[in-house]
């Protein structure tokens, strides 16, 4: 799985807990201090440094370094200005099957809101849109927290 957001890590003990038991979690951030926490999380809840791959840096930096076709599951816990991109990384990491999880695709309630037209708002509003037009992707939006979109890689 590729986590991009890799926070303190509450997501990632989730991701690592739903995996197969030799499955990896590869986890970006831009914040070091964040993942040192994350790695620290990571061991407590009883996972070996072997079942993750931590990589600091810019999403758009790093995503290009991972493989095509490699994962089962993109999940996207980032800045939504860069949803858009990470839709478009997603589609080639993951194999056919796959699954993307955008956490955030309500836009804190605006999102159904036509006169919201803040940055955030327009960009997650234009991703799920790319996204539902699009024969990639089968998708279903999911109103839990901050609204998780969730689509299969067709
Ligand atoms: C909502 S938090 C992630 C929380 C995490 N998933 C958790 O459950 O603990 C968002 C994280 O995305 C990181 N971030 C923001 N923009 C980023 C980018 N362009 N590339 C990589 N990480 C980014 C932030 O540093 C922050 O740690």
């Amino acid at each position: 799985m590729v986590e991009i957001g890799t926070g303190t890590g509450v997501s990632g003990v989730w991701l690592l807990r739903g995996m197969r038991a030799d499955g990896v979690l590869t986890t970006i951030d831009v914040e070091v201090e964040h993942q040192r926490i994350a790695r620290r999380i990571f061991a407590e809840a009883g996972f070996p440094s072997g079942r993750t791959r931590i990589i600091t840096g810019r999403a758009l930096d790093v995503l290009p370094r991972l493989a095509d076709g490699a994962y089962d599951l993109v999940f996207v816990d980032a800045e939504a200005t860069g949803f858009q991109a990470c839709v478009e990384a997603a589609l080639r990491l993951l194999r056919s099957g796959g699954v993307l999880a955008l956490n955030g695709a309500l836009a804190g309630g605006r999102i159904g809101d036509p006169a919201a037209r803040d940055v955030e708002t327009v960009t997650v509003r234009e991703a799920i849109k790319a996204i539902r037009e699009s024969e990639h992707w089968i998708p279903a939006l999911l109103p839990v927290g901050h609204g998780l979109l969730a689509a299969v890689k067709c």
